[in-house]
């Protein structure tokens, strides 16, 4: 039977850390980390995350901004709303709320973001600091999953990782960082011939597809770790992830619930960005 791995507490660790860190630097610099999020439409899904990043920010001592718009509400709207927190002094990190609605441009709106606020780590110039292996910000998910790992002592150089999934929030990010960890890393999707002959190779499997309960016990090798991102709405309104948890943990060695498990640490993640993007302006500021 797999140990469990508590996101819970993780991310509760982190948290007081992120807190005991932003006071020394508020006694240090005057300066209080701000978070704005923006979260464009009524998707129940996202308002409930925005609404836990709001609440994180109150408990480790940051200021927060909510900018909930309509649905209907224009790109340029938008990018007006961007424009303004770039140069807002009190806000560090600026964060929108994915997926938004059809007729806005994602790309356009995620490369308006002054790069040193994007607490997300999805603008290019990011992603090209996180391709090769120097990174401005890593995307709170990936990150929060990198910690998880390595809290709880598992090694991953030389390892076989397997990560099903290949979008650019979760996948894509997440794959490099175990990358740069040292692992030999395959990345599957939707086309993968033989998927489960693949995915039970992985002695580090993270599944981030968004299909309940899709990776059975016959994927996964004996005593692998198994990171669920997974958040799917089952029809009788309980959660479930990408794996089908009972019979998965019969085998693994490690792995995580949902919820509990990675959930929160994209959370505490997003509040380490936030005092590392308040850290690196005020630098730039007192050096200046
Ligand atoms: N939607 C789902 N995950 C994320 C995330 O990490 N950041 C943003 N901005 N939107 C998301």
């Amino acid at each position: 039977m797999a140990i469990i791995i508590d996101g819970n507490k993780i991310a509760q660790e982190v948290r007081h850390q992120v807190s005991k860190e932003a006071n020394d630097f508020k006694e240090k610099t005057g300066i209080v980390p701000g978070l704005a999020v923006i979260l464009v439409g009524e998707d129940p899904a996202s308002q409930v995350y925005v609404g836990r990043k709001a609440k994180a920010c109150a408990e480790v001592g940051f200021l927060s901004r909510e900018y909930k718009l309509s649905a209907d509400t224009s790109e340029g709207e938008i990018l007006n709303i961007i424009g303004k927190l770039n140069r807002d002094q009190a806000i560090h990190g600026i964060l929108v709320q994915l997926p938004l609605p059809k007729h806005i441009s994602t790309d356009k709106i995620i490369a308006a973001i002054d790069h040193k606020k994007d607490v997300d780590g999805f603008h290019p110039c990011n992603v090209g600091g996180l391709v090769s292996g120097n990174p401005l910000f890593i995307p709170c998910t990936p990150r929060g999953i990198m910690e998880l790992i390595s809290r709880t002592g598992i090694e991953i150089a030389g390892k076989e990782a397997v990560v099903v999934g290949r979008s650019n929030i979760v996948g894509k990010p997440m794959a490099l960082l175990l990358l740069e960890k040292h692992a030999t890393v395959t990345i599957c999707h939707s086309r993968t011939k033989d998927l489960p002959a693949v995915t039970r190779r992985a002695d580090i499997l993270i599944a981030a597809v968004g299909k309940p309960q899709m990776i059975k016990a016959n994927m996964v090798k004996d005593g692998a770790v198994v990171i669920d991102v997974g958040v799917n709405r089952l029809e009788n309104g309980k959660l479930a992830g990408d794996v089908a948890f009972e019979e998965v943990a019969a085998k693994a060695s490690y792995i995580t619930p949902v919820p509990g498990g990675v959930g929160p640490m994209t959370i505490a993640m997003l509040m380490r960005n936030t005092l590392d993007a308040a850290r690196n302006i005020a630098g730039k500021i007192l050096t200046k």
